[in-house]
């Protein structure tokens, strides 16, 4: 998979000069990406995208949970016809790799023929894309490519790339715009970093 041309590359992102809103501002460390940033860069993905499948039928598999806010805002900007389905695949477990992978909700779309989008919150290591992917080949669509919000490339155990990235962030555990930790945070407007001491926090509780 090539990373598209056609779309600005994306810029690694430090830190934003936004606010942490007071009632979250124990758990998040610092804003990374501010709510108007990522809705101007998703607005510049989703006019790149209808323009690369112009006069196309698209299909854009979406991986559940962590993509349900990307997805709902980058879809709602693209003029081409479209259909939608969502898979299930679960990989991590609170903060850390489970290393095992498991589809939980399989699809219910037939790929066969069809250009296919694959939408994901946060690529890192790159093993659950590229399984997906893998997955989705055997169907046989006519072409098939990869979107991710946010790229880790520190993190990266296999070899692969998506075609379409918003934002390259450092290896750092982030929550918001869909990204949880224990399925809490998916409500931030904003990309943010973690608090230590929420992961300390839950392992002190576990132990
Ligand atoms: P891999 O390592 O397979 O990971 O590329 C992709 C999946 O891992 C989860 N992930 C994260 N989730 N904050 C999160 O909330 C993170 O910093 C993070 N890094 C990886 C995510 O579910 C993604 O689909």
């Amino acid at each position: 998979m090539n990373p598209s041309s056609r779309l600005s590359a994306p810029k690694l992102v430090s830190s934003s000069r936004a606010q942490v809103p007071q009632g979250c501002a124990g758990d998040i460390e610092q804003i990374l990406i501010s709510a108007p940033r990522i809705h101007r860069r998703v607005m510049e993905m989703a006019q790149v995208i209808a323009e690369d499948y112009h006069g196309k039928r698209l299909i854009i598999v979406a991986l559940l949970n962590g993509t349900v806010l990307f997805l709902a805002d980058l879809v709602r900007h693209f003029e081409v016809p479209l259909s939608l389905d969502l898979i299930g695949v679960s990989s991590y477990r609170g903060g850390t790799s489970s290393g095992e992978l498991e589809f939980t909700k399989r699809l219910k779309l037939n790929l066969r023929d069809q250009h296919v989008l694959v939408v994901d919150d946060i690529l890192d290591t790159g093993k659950t894309l590229r399984a997906v992917s893998e997955e989705l080949s055997k169907q046989s669509p006519a072409s098939l490519k990869t979107c991710v919000l946010l790229d880790k490339p520190e993190g990266r155990t296999v070899n692969l790339e998506a075609d379409y990235v918003g934002f390259i962030v450092p290896h750092l555990f982030v929550v918001g715009y869909g990204l949880d930790y224990d399925e809490r945070y998916r409500n931030l407007p904003f990309v943010g970093v973690l608090h230590p001491h929420v992961y300390r926090k839950s392992s002190d509780q576990q132990s």
